[in-house]
């Protein structure tokens, strides 16, 4: 069976539902998937022994969390073995401006030069505001920035942006580069 690993960092929860999602479409594609929340300090076992990679986290004041860098200290070598693809996960990705895709490209590709780590794919993933999460400060600024766009916000606190069509699409994409499990694999 070929394995994928998904691991992830998530503050607010979007990216792990986001992960959650990827791995359950990647299991009814018949892969076996490792999926692992780097923030809960999880055992990493597996993690170096799939035959693709997807690493998804979420930007927060212009960065990523800074866990997501260490994975890839831990697992660079085997991370860039393998077909990989970033999913980067923020409001700004909802955003039709020039200037604010410009903003997030800017970062991913410093955060996969920093890294040193070349995904095949890499996806701009837009992602939500759950205002539960959020403290007061973190919801004002969220708020305006939100209602300066003219993007209506939830009445129930949480504002999905995620197009879970257009994600499938782009796991459907990455499925196709991942290649048959290696010879050491005893599994069925
Ligand atoms: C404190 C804070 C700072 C944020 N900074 C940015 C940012 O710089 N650019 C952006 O596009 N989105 C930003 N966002 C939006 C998050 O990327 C978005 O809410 C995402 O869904 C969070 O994912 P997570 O819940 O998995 O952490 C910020 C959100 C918060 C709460």
């Amino acid at each position: 069976m070929r394995r994928v690993l998904v691991a992830f960092t998530s503050q607010e929860g979007q990216t792990h539902h986001i992960a959650h999602h990827v791995a359950r479409q990647l299991e009814d594609k018949g892969f076996l998937v490792r999926l692992i929340d780097i923030l809960q300090n999880e055992t990493e076992a597996g993690a170096d022994d799939c035959e693709a990679v997807i690493l998804a986290g979420s930007i927060h004041r212009g960065s990523y969390h800074h866990a997501l860098s260490s994975f890839i200290m831990r697992h660079g070598p085997s991370l860039r073995e393998v077909p990989s693809a970033f999913l980067s996960v923020s409001l700004s990705a909802a955003s039709d401006e020039t200037d604010e895709r410009a903003a997030i490209d800017e970062i991913s590709n410093r955060f996969m030069a920093e890294n040193g780590w070349s995904p095949e794919r890499v996806k701009h993933v837009a992602g939500a505001l759950h205002d539960r999460e959020l403290n007061f400060v973190e919801r004002q600024v969220l708020h305006s920035i939100l209602d300066n766009k003219g993007v209506e916000r939830h009445p129930s606190g949480n504002t999905e942006l995620t197009d879970w069509t257009e994600l499938d699409r782009f796991i459907a994409e990455f499925a196709q580069l991942v290649p048959p499990p290696r010879a050491t694999d005893q599994s069925p």
